[in-house]
């Protein structure tokens, strides 16, 4: 009876703890991979859990990051690179191969929870003019056709991530919204279709490529607590561009009767480097103010219900392109190892949880040599070398090592480039302008990183598998025993 007793009290007590790690309530999250050293993703998955994400979106159907994700609790939606549309606008064979390797596989074998696929990303951009505005919907259509096809239509949900771009204003007022003139039939077929099938409207919103993109944008504007002169649209007034935003989508459905259409915001937050605006101030301010409406429930004047919002992003990107800007590796509310940029509470105050179990290459940098100077003709070159295979996007105008002196910028080349090559031995020799120190040569807020270890470095410590299993076993005994003996106390 009483040994009866302690199992029931245990059971409710993982019950109890289930429901706390879970979290009060379902945040969203974009989890990005495109870093020279991305984190193992059984540790992204607990980053996720442990900080309230019940919400990803991937960009691509990475095979890690979708195993991972495997009964972890979390919904997924699987995005398709737009350099696939072409292929799979061609033949619908194509697209039920993609269904069936890339969404199928990981729900029956993994246990993978997706939800959404995403076709294409920001396939209508200004910028990529027209190249692949004839392949998106027949790629929507045949990925649809391929979803019901292997008997998931009722679980899986198609959408198309889209820049709000797709919308405008001519009158300047969110009232005045409507789709693109060239794209506007376009934009109410997929719509038509996106609603015949339960499918979601996906659009980011970036209030900080606003302010970016115009030196006269008010600056104020594009946070939520902003205090300064509002815009007024009739009966609304919006003291915020992402509402004003927002409701020039909602002016643009009800204008083609899509009033009722189901939005996912795809993308939204700020970044912390690379632009003069990208600093921890402003991201703070900006994801602080977006986390309390998503955590409180506040949709936009035009629209009560709020959506469903995928904050961008998870994790710095090392690796992504910078073609719209240097901030572009630095959206993670995390650092590219999952440790804390700056506070946030998560709701209720929850803090943020950094990722655990973490493993890092040797306390080691490569900096300019002491006795190298810094008029040596074989500088310039050697730092542009060490720039172009890695991430100096940290040294640039405004950015948190842009007020580096001459020596300390080489030394911030040589050091990304030596930690990108994994601490490789011959990755810091520069003509003889670098060492290696075992001093820190960080000055904040620039710091000098350490990269993570992906067993690509040359003193890899032959890995002691069994004594490491060993203690491994041991410790969840010990965690077992210790779970039991709290809940039988706090029970
Ligand atoms: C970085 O991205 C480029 C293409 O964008 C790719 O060719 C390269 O393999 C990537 N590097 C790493 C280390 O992932
Ligand atoms: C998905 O499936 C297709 C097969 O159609 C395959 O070629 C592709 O590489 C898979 N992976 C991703 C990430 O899309
Ligand atoms: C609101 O804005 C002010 C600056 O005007 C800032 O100091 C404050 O931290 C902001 N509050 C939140 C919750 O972000
Ligand atoms: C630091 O290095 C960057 C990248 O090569 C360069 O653009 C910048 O001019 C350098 N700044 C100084 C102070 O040397
Ligand atoms: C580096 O220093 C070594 C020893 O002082 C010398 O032999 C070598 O030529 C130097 N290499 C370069 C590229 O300056
Ligand atoms: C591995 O563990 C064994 C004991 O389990 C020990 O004798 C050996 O020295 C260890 N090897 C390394 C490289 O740590």
């Amino acid at each position: 009876m009483g040994q009866f007793r302690l199992l029931w009290f245990f059971f409710l007590c993982l019950l109890g703890y289930e429901g706390l790690a879970k979290g009060v309530l379902g945040l969203a999250c974009n989890w990005g991979l495109q870093s020279t050293h991305p984190l193992p993703p059984n540790i992204v998955v607990k980053l996720l859990k442990d900080n309230g994400f019940n919400k990803v979106k991937l960009f691509e159907a990475d095979p890690g990051a979708l195993k991972a994700l495997g009964r972890s609790g979390i919904q997924v939606m699987v995005g398709i690179p737009n350099d696939m549309l072409a292929s799979l606008a061609s033949s619908v064979r194509n697209a039920e191969s993609w269904v069936q390797q890339n969404v199928s596989r990981y729900i029956s074998t993994y246990g993978t929870d997706i939800r959404h696929v995403a076709v294409g990303n920001e396939p209508f951009l200004h910028t990529y003019k027209d190249m692949f505005v004839k392949t998106t919907f027949p790629a929507l259509q045949n990925i649809q056709a391929a979803i019901i096809k292997a008997g998931l239509g009722k679980q899986v949900k198609v959408t198309i991530p889209l820049n709000a771009d797709v919308y405008q204003t001519d009158s300047g007022l969110p009232s005045g919204g409507n789709f693109r003139p060239e794209i506007l039939d376009l934009m109410v077929n997929i719509i038509k279709f996106l609603q015949d099938n339960g499918g979601y409207l996906t659009i980011n919103i970036y209030p900080f490529l606003s302010l970016q993109a115009d030196p006269n944008f008010p600056k104020e504007y594009a946070f939520f607590n902003n205090t300064g002169s509002p815009l007024v649209d009739g009966s609304i007034i919006y003291t915020n561009v992402y509402d004003a935003n927002f409701d020039t989508l909602i002016s643009a459905l009800e204008k083609n009767g899509f009033g009722q259409m189901p939005i996912i915001i795809g993308e939204v937050g700020w970044p912390t480097d690379g632009d003069p605006n990208a600093n921890v101030d402003n991201a703070r301010r900006f994801n602080q103010a977006l986390l309390n409406r998503i955590i409180q429930g506040v949709g936009s004047p035009r629209r009560k219900t709020p959506p469903d919002v995928y904050l961008f992003s998870l994790i710095d990107e090392d690796n992504k392109s910078i073609d719209p800007g240097n901030f572009e590796r630095h959206w993670g509310i995390f650092n590219y190892d999952g440790s804390i940029k700056y506070p946030l509470d998560m709701g209720n105050g929850r803090a943020l949880v950094p990722a655990k179990g973490v493993k890092y290459l040797a306390r080691q940098w490569c900096v300019m040599a002491p006795s190298a100077t810094i008029s040596d003709p074989n500088l310039a070159q050697s730092i542009s070398y060490a720039c172009q295979y890695s991430d100096c996007t940290s040294l640039g105008y405004g950015s948190s090592c842009g007020n580096l002196d001459a020596q300390s910028n080489a030394s911030y080349a040589f050091n990304m480039y030596y930690q990108t090559m994994n601490q490789r031995k011959d990755s810091c020799f520069f003509s003889n302008l670098s060492v290696i120190t075992t001093i820190d040569p960080s000055r904040p807020p620039c710091r000098f990183e350490i990269m993570i270890d992906i067993g690509k470095h040359e003193l890899a410590p032959s890995s002691n598998k069994s004594s490491a299993a060993r203690t491994k076993s041991l410790l969840t005994a010990l965690m077992l025993v210790l779970a039991l003996v709290i809940c039988g106390t706090v029970l």
